[in-house]
């Protein structure tokens, strides 16, 4: 269903209109290149704007030999960040080092935090009424970063402000799917919390599917710990950015359809929400129902095991952490 939904050109007779401006900021790295050629692909885009510190013309030239109704610009260096936002309903940005292996997403905070506030600061002052999707980690903090960022600008909305963790679900399908031996395409499960380690909730019990204790043990932590896996892989030379480019391709284009006027269209996505809220926890993710404005509802957690109940009392300190540490560096800087 989601690799016929990428790479089907049938979807270009859906309900959305044609128009929509779609930057990336990070559009040279190992997620930028193949997110932007799924989004060249994608027929509700008809400007993609590449912008990075390095190499972007040169993305932006190959890409724009693809025979897609879109045309793309490369944008190269602070001084034409401006125009590569200009105009914007979407900003994707995957720009920033990703881990080595040995390393917690949190301790990339150093070098990310910077980077994510000074596109953020771009971003408010070009581009205030787009949909922000960040991929860059550590997703629990740079989100808190970008919503503190806009908000000094008085241009928050959050109804517009996405960590992207369509990743994990991704992940969660496949992993069931091998464990059950069958489509992963047709399976479902809901993850929630943020996007690191026991952050990483996904809640087996919702999906009508029978798991022995030891399956959901052996599931739940892989799916936790799948951006490990790859890179441990990787050897060094980085993190998940195939599979990462699909994710974000997908969450892309489900909110362009849902901006387009298109209904039910749900995903996971960390946002403002008031679900964990009565534990201190102001961004969380859970399914959201996109609409023509961002977010539309968020939904509720819904019912958990007594497995996933201890799942989330691991989860919340650390994410409170995580959310506390963005908003004091844009706050305390
Ligand atoms: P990469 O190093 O291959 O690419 C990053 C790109 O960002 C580079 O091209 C670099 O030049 C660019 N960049 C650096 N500073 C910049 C700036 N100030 N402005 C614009 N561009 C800048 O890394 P990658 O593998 O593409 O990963 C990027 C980020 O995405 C990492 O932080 C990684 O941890 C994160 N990630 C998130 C998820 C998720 O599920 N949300 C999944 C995978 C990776
Ligand atoms: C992932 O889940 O693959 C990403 O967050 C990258 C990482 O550091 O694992």
């Amino acid at each position: 269903m989601l690799a016929s939904r990428i790479f089907s050109r049938g979807f270009a007779s859906s309900s959305f209109q044609r128009g929509a401006k779609v930057a990336v900021l990070g559009a040279a790295g190992g997620i930028g290149q193949p997110l932007s050629l799924l989004l060249k692909l994608n027929p509700h885009i008809d400007r993609l704007s590449l912008y990075d510190i390095v190499n972007t013309p040169g993305v932006a030239a190959d890409l724009s030999h693809i025979n897609t109704n879109s045309t793309v610009t490369g944008h190269k260096g602070p001084e034409q960040l401006g125009a590569a936002l200009k105009d914007a309903q979407v900003i994707v940005i995957p720009a920033g080092v990703p881990r080595k292996p040995g390393m917690t997403r949190d301790d990339l905070f150093n070098t990310n935090a910077g980077i994510v506030k000074t596109l953020a600061e771009a971003a408010a002052k070009h581009a205030p009424k787009a949909h922000i999707l960040v991929i860059a980690n550590p997703v629990n903090s740079t989100v808190p970063i970008v919503a503190e960022v806009f908000k000094k600008h008085n241009v928050f909305d959050a109804k517009r402000l996405f960590g992207v963790t369509t990743l994990d679900v991704v992940r969660a399908s496949t992993f069931v799917g091998q464990t059950k031996k069958t489509n992963p395409e047709n399976i479902n499960v809901h993850v929630i919390g943020g996007h690191s380690g026991v952050t990483i909730m996904p809640l087996l019990s919702q999906t009508g599917t029978k798991f022995s204790k030891e399956e959901i043990e052996a599931l739940t932590n892989r799916i936790q710990f799948g951006g490990d896996e790859v890179v441990k892989a990787k050897d060094g030379t980085g993190s998940a950015t195939l599979s990462m480019a699909q994710a974000g391709a997908r969450f892309t284009d489900s909110l362009l359809r849902a901006l387009g006027g298109e209904k039910g269209i749900v995903e996971p996505t960390y946002v403002k929400s008031h679900v964990a809220a009565k534990d201190g926890v102001e961004y969380f993710s859970t399914n959201v129902e996109l609409g023509p404005e961002g977010v539309s509802k968020i939904h509720d957690i819904g019912p958990m095991s007594d497995y996933e109940k201890k799942l989330y009392e691991a989860a919340i300190p650390e994410l409170k952490n995580n959310i506390k540490k963005g908003v004091d560096f844009v706050n305390k800087a």
